[in-house]
Protein backbone atom coordinates (compact mmCIF):
# COMPACT_ATOMS: atom_id res chain seq x y z
CA UNK A 1 0.00 0.00 0.00
CA UNK A 2 1.11 3.59 -0.47
CA UNK A 3 0.20 6.98 1.21
CA UNK A 4 0.09 10.51 -0.74
CA UNK A 5 -0.10 12.76 2.28
CA UNK A 6 -1.17 16.56 1.31
CA UNK A 7 -3.83 15.82 -2.02
CA UNK A 8 -6.06 17.89 -2.73
CA UNK A 9 -8.72 16.04 -5.79
CA UNK A 10 -12.06 16.82 -6.31
CA UNK A 11 -13.99 13.74 -7.44
CA UNK A 12 -13.26 13.61 -11.37
CA UNK A 13 -9.85 14.04 -10.17
CA UNK A 14 -9.65 11.17 -7.88
CA UNK A 15 -11.86 8.86 -10.89
CA UNK A 16 -9.62 10.49 -13.38
CA UNK A 17 -6.07 9.31 -10.78
CA UNK A 18 -7.40 5.73 -10.53
CA UNK A 19 -8.35 5.28 -14.40
CA UNK A 20 -4.47 5.52 -14.65
CA UNK A 21 -3.87 2.05 -13.12
CA UNK A 22 -7.08 0.11 -14.51
CA UNK A 23 -10.59 0.55 -15.72
CA UNK A 24 -12.66 1.11 -12.29
CA UNK A 25 -15.81 -0.85 -10.87
CA UNK A 26 -18.79 0.44 -10.14
CA UNK A 27 -18.98 1.07 -6.03
CA UNK A 28 -20.95 -1.27 -3.96
CA UNK A 29 -24.62 0.03 -3.71
CA UNK A 30 -25.05 2.29 -0.77
CA UNK A 31 -26.64 0.51 2.47
CA UNK A 32 -29.69 3.01 1.80
CA UNK A 33 -30.43 1.67 -1.68
CA UNK A 34 -28.74 4.65 -3.11
CA UNK A 35 -25.61 5.15 -5.61
CA UNK A 36 -23.91 7.90 -4.02
CA UNK A 37 -23.14 11.20 -6.22
CA UNK A 38 -25.22 11.89 -9.51
CA UNK A 39 -23.12 10.40 -12.83
CA UNK A 40 -20.50 8.85 -10.79
CA UNK A 41 -20.95 5.45 -10.41
CA UNK A 42 -17.35 4.55 -9.50
CA UNK A 43 -17.41 6.65 -6.29
CA UNK A 44 -18.07 5.35 -2.98
CA UNK A 45 -18.67 7.37 -0.16
CA UNK A 46 -17.42 6.14 3.08
CA UNK A 47 -18.92 7.97 5.68
CA UNK A 48 -21.14 8.66 8.82
CA UNK A 49 -22.66 11.91 7.33
CA UNK A 50 -26.42 12.21 7.59
CA UNK A 51 -28.31 15.19 5.35
CA UNK A 52 -32.05 15.25 5.76
CA UNK A 53 -31.53 11.81 7.99
CA UNK A 54 -30.26 9.90 5.52
CA UNK A 55 -26.38 8.97 5.99
CA UNK A 56 -24.31 10.10 2.36
CA UNK A 57 -21.88 7.18 2.84
CA UNK A 58 -21.36 3.45 4.10
CA UNK A 59 -19.77 1.83 6.97
CA UNK A 60 -21.00 4.44 9.87
CA UNK A 61 -19.31 4.83 13.13
CA UNK A 62 -18.45 1.52 14.01
CA UNK A 63 -15.64 -0.78 13.29
CA UNK A 64 -14.98 -2.02 9.69
CA UNK A 65 -13.96 -5.54 10.54
CA UNK A 66 -10.92 -7.05 8.56
CA UNK A 67 -11.81 -7.29 4.85
CA UNK A 68 -10.60 -7.11 1.10
CA UNK A 69 -12.99 -5.07 -0.94
CA UNK A 70 -15.53 -6.85 -2.57
CA UNK A 71 -14.06 -9.87 -2.45
CA UNK A 72 -17.48 -11.86 -3.20
CA UNK A 73 -17.55 -10.99 -6.45
CA UNK A 74 -16.01 -13.58 -8.87
CA UNK A 75 -13.52 -10.93 -9.94
CA UNK A 76 -12.68 -8.94 -7.22
CA UNK A 77 -10.83 -4.95 -7.66
CA UNK A 78 -7.13 -5.11 -7.79
CA UNK A 79 -6.62 -2.18 -6.11
CA UNK A 80 -8.83 0.55 -3.71
CA UNK A 81 -7.58 4.04 -3.42
CA UNK A 82 -9.56 6.10 -0.31
CA UNK A 83 -9.01 9.75 -0.17
CA UNK A 84 -9.66 11.67 3.35
CA UNK A 85 -11.77 14.63 2.98
CA UNK A 86 -13.13 15.17 6.81
CA UNK A 87 -11.58 13.30 9.30
CA UNK A 88 -12.59 12.86 13.12
CA UNK A 89 -10.21 14.49 15.94
CA UNK A 90 -9.26 11.12 17.11
CA UNK A 91 -10.61 7.16 16.00
CA UNK A 92 -11.43 5.92 12.60
CA UNK A 93 -7.92 4.44 11.99
CA UNK A 94 -7.13 2.07 9.07
CA UNK A 95 -4.79 -0.89 9.46
CA UNK A 96 -3.31 -2.70 6.78
CA UNK A 97 -2.00 -6.20 6.77
CA UNK A 98 0.40 -7.58 4.62
CA UNK A 99 -1.33 -11.28 3.53
CA UNK A 100 2.04 -12.88 1.86
CA UNK A 101 3.51 -12.72 5.63
CA UNK A 102 0.33 -14.02 6.80
CA UNK A 103 0.84 -17.04 4.56
CA UNK A 104 4.83 -17.09 5.02
CA UNK A 105 4.90 -17.16 8.85
CA UNK A 106 2.05 -20.06 8.78
CA UNK A 107 2.84 -22.85 11.22
CA UNK A 108 4.24 -25.77 8.44
CA UNK A 109 0.87 -27.83 9.31
CA UNK A 110 -1.56 -25.40 8.59
CA UNK A 111 -0.03 -24.11 5.55
CA UNK A 112 -0.03 -27.42 4.21
CA UNK A 113 -3.90 -28.29 5.09
CA UNK A 114 -4.58 -24.79 3.34
CA UNK A 115 -3.08 -25.45 0.16
CA UNK A 116 -5.60 -26.74 -2.51
CA UNK A 117 -8.38 -25.59 -0.11
CA UNK A 118 -11.57 -23.07 -1.53
CA UNK A 119 -13.47 -20.19 0.92
CA UNK A 120 -16.53 -19.10 0.58
CA UNK A 121 -16.20 -15.02 0.48
CA UNK A 122 -19.45 -13.85 1.85
CA UNK A 123 -21.62 -11.34 0.12
CA UNK A 124 -24.30 -11.12 3.01
CA UNK A 125 -22.82 -8.27 5.16
CA UNK A 126 -20.56 -5.42 4.40
CA UNK A 127 -17.29 -4.64 6.64
CA UNK A 128 -19.80 -2.53 8.92
CA UNK A 129 -22.23 -5.30 9.62
CA UNK A 130 -24.86 -4.10 7.01
CA UNK A 131 -26.42 -6.22 4.93
CA UNK A 132 -26.31 -5.75 1.56
CA UNK A 133 -28.95 -4.31 -0.80
CA UNK A 134 -31.35 -7.12 -1.97
CA UNK A 135 -29.78 -9.71 -0.39
CA UNK A 136 -31.70 -12.15 2.12
CA UNK A 137 -29.10 -12.36 5.13
CA UNK A 138 -28.21 -16.03 6.45
CA UNK A 139 -25.98 -16.72 9.18
CA UNK A 140 -24.91 -20.20 7.77
CA UNK A 141 -21.58 -19.83 5.77
CA UNK A 142 -22.85 -23.22 3.85
CA UNK A 143 -26.17 -21.12 2.84
CA UNK A 144 -24.87 -17.28 2.31
CA UNK A 145 -24.46 -15.83 -1.30
CA UNK A 146 -20.60 -15.46 -1.71
CA UNK A 147 -18.05 -16.86 -4.15
CA UNK A 148 -15.39 -19.45 -3.63
CA UNK A 149 -11.49 -18.40 -4.02
CA UNK A 150 -8.78 -20.31 -3.43
CA UNK A 151 -7.29 -19.90 0.27
CA UNK A 152 -3.59 -19.80 -0.94
CA UNK A 153 -3.45 -17.82 -3.87
CA UNK A 154 -0.43 -16.48 -5.98
CA UNK A 155 -0.01 -12.79 -6.93
CA UNK A 156 -0.04 -12.67 -10.70
CA UNK A 157 2.44 -10.11 -11.22
CA UNK A 158 4.67 -10.77 -8.23
CA UNK A 159 4.58 -14.81 -8.18
CA UNK A 160 3.95 -15.25 -4.85
CA UNK A 161 1.56 -16.67 -2.64
CA UNK A 162 -0.80 -14.91 -0.19
CA UNK A 163 -3.43 -16.11 2.20
CA UNK A 164 -6.43 -15.11 0.63
CA UNK A 165 -9.15 -14.44 3.37
CA UNK A 166 -11.76 -11.86 2.33
CA UNK A 167 -14.09 -11.54 5.37
CA UNK A 168 -14.80 -13.93 8.42
CA UNK A 169 -18.48 -14.09 9.27
CA UNK A 170 -19.97 -16.30 7.04
CA UNK A 171 -16.81 -17.69 5.65
CA UNK A 172 -16.83 -21.09 5.09
CA UNK A 173 -13.80 -23.51 3.69
CA UNK A 174 -16.02 -25.89 0.97
CA UNK A 175 -16.66 -29.57 1.77
CA UNK A 176 -15.59 -29.44 4.79
CA UNK A 177 -17.83 -29.80 7.89
CA UNK A 178 -19.01 -26.50 8.98
CA UNK A 179 -17.48 -26.95 12.56
CA UNK A 180 -14.00 -28.12 10.88
CA UNK A 181 -13.82 -25.13 8.69
CA UNK A 182 -14.94 -22.82 11.94
CA UNK A 183 -12.11 -24.20 13.33
CA UNK A 184 -9.21 -24.31 10.62
CA UNK A 185 -10.58 -20.89 9.50
CA UNK A 186 -10.31 -19.47 13.68
CA UNK A 187 -6.14 -20.61 13.62
CA UNK A 188 -5.99 -19.33 10.26
CA UNK A 189 -7.52 -15.66 11.10
CA UNK A 190 -5.75 -15.81 14.96
CA UNK A 191 -2.41 -16.00 13.22
CA UNK A 192 -3.19 -13.53 9.86
CA UNK A 193 -4.02 -10.04 11.61
CA UNK A 194 -1.37 -10.24 14.13
CA UNK A 195 -0.25 -6.68 15.00
CA UNK A 196 3.74 -7.41 13.53
CA UNK A 197 2.19 -7.96 9.87
CA UNK A 198 0.10 -4.98 10.29
CA UNK A 199 0.52 -1.01 9.62
CA UNK A 200 -1.73 1.95 10.57
CA UNK A 201 -2.77 4.93 8.81
CA UNK A 202 -3.41 7.81 11.36
CA UNK A 203 -5.44 9.77 9.00
CA UNK A 204 -4.69 13.45 7.96
CA UNK A 205 -7.08 15.41 5.44
CA UNK A 206 -5.90 15.43 1.76
CA UNK A 207 -4.26 11.91 2.68
CA UNK A 208 -4.45 9.65 -0.42
CA UNK A 209 -3.89 5.95 0.09
CA UNK A 210 -4.08 3.10 -2.20
CA UNK A 211 -3.43 -0.68 -1.10
CA UNK A 212 -2.99 -3.40 -3.84
CA UNK A 213 -6.74 -5.33 -2.38
CA UNK A 214 -5.31 -9.17 -3.37
CA UNK A 215 -2.45 -9.32 -1.23
CA UNK A 216 -3.71 -7.07 1.69
CA UNK A 217 -6.81 -6.72 4.10
CA UNK A 218 -7.60 -3.97 5.96
CA UNK A 219 -10.05 -2.61 8.85
CA UNK A 220 -11.02 0.55 10.60
CA UNK A 221 -11.35 1.41 14.34
CA UNK A 222 -14.49 2.81 15.57
CA UNK A 223 -15.00 6.62 16.06
CA UNK A 224 -17.55 8.68 18.08
CA UNK A 225 -20.31 9.31 16.04
CA UNK A 226 -20.68 12.89 16.74
CA UNK A 227 -17.57 13.71 14.75
CA UNK A 228 -17.57 13.93 10.97
CA UNK A 229 -15.77 11.09 8.83
CA UNK A 230 -15.95 12.01 4.84
CA UNK A 231 -13.94 9.48 2.36
CA UNK A 232 -14.01 8.74 -1.13
CA UNK A 233 -12.99 5.46 -2.46
CA UNK A 234 -12.82 4.07 -6.04
CA UNK A 235 -12.28 0.43 -6.98
CA UNK A 236 -9.51 -0.79 -9.70
CA UNK A 237 -10.91 -3.51 -11.44
CA UNK A 238 -8.93 -7.06 -11.52
CA UNK A 239 -7.39 -8.63 -14.19
CA UNK A 240 -7.78 -12.21 -13.72
CA UNK A 241 -10.55 -13.85 -10.89
CA UNK A 242 -7.94 -15.00 -8.04
CA UNK A 243 -6.12 -17.87 -8.64
CA UNK A 244 -3.96 -20.76 -7.13
C1 LIG B 1 -12.92 1.06 2.24
C2 LIG B 1 -12.82 0.87 3.68
C3 LIG B 1 -12.30 1.99 5.74
C4 LIG B 1 -12.08 3.38 6.16
O1 LIG B 1 -13.10 2.21 1.82
O2 LIG B 1 -12.80 0.08 1.49
O3 LIG B 1 -12.79 -0.24 4.14
O4 LIG B 1 -11.11 3.63 6.84
N1 LIG B 1 -12.70 1.98 4.40
O5 LIG B 1 -12.88 4.23 5.81
MN1 LIG C 1 -12.73 -1.70 2.47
Amino acid sequence: MLLFRGQSLIPDDLIAFSRRLGGLDLAPIQETGRRFVDGMPELYVVSNVMVNGEPIGSLGAGEAVWHTDMSYLPEPPKASLLYALEIPPSGGDTSFVNMYTAFDTLPEDLKARCIGLKVKHDGTYNSGGYVRQGVIPTDDPRQSPGHLHPLVCTHPESGRRMLYLGRRRNAYIDGLDLAESEALLDAIWAHACQPQFCWTNQWRVGDLVMWDNRCTMHRRDPFDNSARRVMHRTQVKGAAPPAA
